[in-house]
């Protein structure tokens, strides 16, 4: 019997005990019956977790494009791979079939090859999510060029910085993209964002809005001619295990993104795992992930754990709200969606209109639902249970991070119980551990700690591109040998998890994860401020939003506060993404800080949330009148 499929709570704790006394058989087993390989591995993990350092499926070969697309023709050539569902539903959707998908992926992969992209080049992808999006990473993934997803919300300065990173030969893009009753002016942003990106030598266009844009003469390329001239055929890259797959920008507590580095082999075994198991995924099921291909959710359960898996996903290019509050329900209607996936901030949203727009399509076909990013509160989650899965769904609270790679801690539809809030049990390969201040695990039941992973996993990111140093610092430091997530968590009476949030100064809105320290410095660029700091406060849909305390210069012009609240929200849109934008806005005349200079967030935290209770202990501020100063002028 292999280990892919868990089918009953005896066997997932057989399998889970299985790969933790024996890993190397766990997974090594996995990846032997369900992947097709080139060559297979020395050794199944080498590692050092010290060093940051981890390998998996040492020397075996690969190319993770066999597994999603071609070994699926012989069985399942005319079966829908993709839906596409267009942000109009008025638009017809489009079925991509595995055939299809097949030769659409080749006549990329060889447009790529003939503009110059070889094996480890990067290519930034900034696209809305249209079919082009999954061709062109399946593309890259073939050829053995490493793909930079951009989520196509993020603004110009933000892609010149991410450009610039991973030094990007190639950036494939559109005119534009629909979103609701909006279309927004991709290829503008791109050129903008061009200005100051020495490396980037060619720019494929795909049509979508058929607007007018500027084409540079020798640098841009109308994609479809390139497409229709290619030869739907290609043979694959040979990939080692750990050749790069992709970097994905996620936000950190300093300054600058982190370029998180996945590998190849690895990374494709555990999302084809996870998918199948957290999905309880069947051979005609529809499966649909609201997520954008964007995040770290899209690439591995829009893209690669689906596709692995045969199934059959779906891109949705539109939003919840438009053209009114049903459109998600339509979807599952129209799809015959067995599987859904969404973000409590969506449900948030679409709980809080009426229950008609629910009520009123057929949401039988649905077996498990799911939930991504940021914790689930208690009504939300009975609001999706009762409304969405009609109470007979298995609702999955799967806890994950861009840096895991795939699902680390969720119910297994079906198997585990689950509970409201709670992610509940390790997948197999995961081992969890609650960490103590004085860096001590903290043994048994029904406490609380820094979550930490002890023993690697095969999905999990090799480094941070170009600063190996800060990848092991930001992950590897604050507990030796263990992996930190950055989250709090804690462990009920029968071992379950809850997360309970950042315990850094990463701030979850909307499901976006955003450093404060970015925001702060797009805010201090601004000529009228002298410092800022921006904390999160809870917001009924957003789940969290941004309070910003500001310190102002003394300019004269500046006295209009209305505006230059507006104004910095400006600024904070064109340096990072309209998603960046504070919903509270306090001029101050100090900040709280340490003798040593740092800024007490704790303090600014509680007074965004307006608790006054408790501030803890202030004897170390410098100032400590400041806090009251601050907190009588709270807005
Ligand atoms: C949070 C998204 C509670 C967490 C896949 C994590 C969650 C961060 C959950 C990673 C969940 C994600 N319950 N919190 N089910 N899932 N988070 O990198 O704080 O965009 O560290 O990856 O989201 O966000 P990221």
């Amino acid at each position: 019997m292999g280990y892919y499929k868990i089918k009953n709570l005896e066997e997932y704790f057989k399998h889970y005990k299985k790969s933790i006394r024996e890993p190397r058989k766990f997974w090594g087993k996995i990846a032997e019956e369900n992947f097709i390989w080139y060559q297979a591995w020395d050794k199944v993990v080498d590692f050092n977790m010290g060093e940051a350092d981890v390998k998996w499926f040492v020397n075996a070969k690969v190319n993770i494009t066999k597994n999603c697309i071609d070994r699926h023709l012989a069985k399942r050539g005319d079966k829908t791979a993709i839906i596409f569902e267009p942000n109009n539903p008025d638009e017809k959707a489009l079925h991509i079939s595995y055939n299809e998908l097949y030769s659409r992926v080749a006549k990329m992969a060889n447009v790529l090859r003939e503009q110059g992209i070889k094996k480890g080049d990067r290519v930034c992808i900034y696209l809305p999510m249209i079919p082009e999006l999954a061709v062109a990473i399946l593309a890259c993934a073939r050829i053995g060029a490493i793909h930079s997803v951009i989520f196509a919300g993020f603004s110009a300065s933000a892609v010149t910085s991410r450009i610039n990173d991973c030094e990007c030969k190639m950036v494939i893009t559109s005119d534009g993209g629909f979103r609701g009753n909006k279309s927004i002016d991709l290829k503008g942003i791109i050129d903008e964002a061009l200005e100051k990106c020495p490396t980037v030598e060619k720019v494929l266009v795909a049509k979508r809005t058929n607007t007018t844009v500027n084409m540079e003469e020798g640098r841009d390329y109308w994609l479809q001619p390139l497409l229709d001239a290619a030869i739907p055929n290609n043979v694959a890259e040979i990939m080692d295990a750990e050749d790069p797959l992709f970097i994905l920008y996620t936000s950190g507590s300093t300054g600058k993104p982190k370029g998180m580095l996945h590998t190849t082999a690895g990374y494709m075994v555990q999302t084809a795992y996870t998918f199948k198991n957290i999905f309880n995924h069947e051979e005609n099921d529809v499966f649909w992930c609201t997520a954008d291909i964007g995040w770290i959710t899209g690439h591995s359960y829009i893209l690669y754990g689906p596709l692995l898996n045969g199934a059959t996903t779906i891109i949705f290019e539109g939003i919840p709200s438009y053209p009114d509050f049903g459109r998600f329900w339509e979807v599952i209607d129209k799809h015959k969606v067995t599987q859904f996936y969404t973000a409590p901030t969506a449900i948030r949203s679409l709980a809080k209109e009426s229950d008609e727009w629910v009520d009123k399509y057929d949401l039988s076909t649905l077996k498990v639902i799911g939930s991504v990013g940021e914790p689930i509160n208690e009504e939300a989650w009975h609001w999706y249970n009762d409304h969405v899965g009609k109470k007979k769904c298995p609702i999955v609270d799967t806890w994950w991070q861009t840096e895991t790679g795939s699902i680390m801690i969720s119910p297994v539809p079906f198997v585990t119980p689950t509970k409201p809030t709670y992610a509940t049990l390790p997948l197999p390969g995961i081992q969890p551990v609650l960490m103590d201040e004085l860096r001590n695990e903290i043994e048994g039941n029904q406490v609380v700690g820094s979550l930490c992973i002890k023993f690697p996993w095969p999905s999990m990111a090799r480094t941070i591109w170009g600063d190996h140093q800060r990848y092991k610092d930001t992950y590897f430091s604050a507990f030796p040998g263990k992996y930190f997530t950055g989250d709090g968590a804690l462990r009920d009476e029968v071992g379950y998890y809850r997360i309970t949030g950042r315990v850094d100064d990463v701030v979850i809105v909307s499901g976006h994860n955003l450093g404060t320290a970015p925001i702060e410095d797009a805010i201090n660029e601004h000529p009228a401020v002298a410092e800022s700091a921006i904390v999160g406060f809870p917001h009924d849909i957003k789940g969290n939003a941004l309070y910003g305390f500001i310190i102002l210069k003394e300019i004269g012009e500046y006295r209009d506060r209305d505006n230059l609240t507006k104004e910095i929200n400006e600024h904070v849109s064109s340096h990072i993404g309209p998603i960046a934008k504070l919903d509270k806005i306090q001029f101050v005349s100090g900040l709280p800080k340490t003798r040593s200079g740092k800024i007490m967030r704790r303090i600014l935290r509680k007074i965004a949330e307006g608790d006054f209770s408790n501030f803890g202990d202030t004897s170390t501020l410098l100032n400590p009148e400041i806090v009251d100063e601050i907190k009588d002028e709270r807005i």
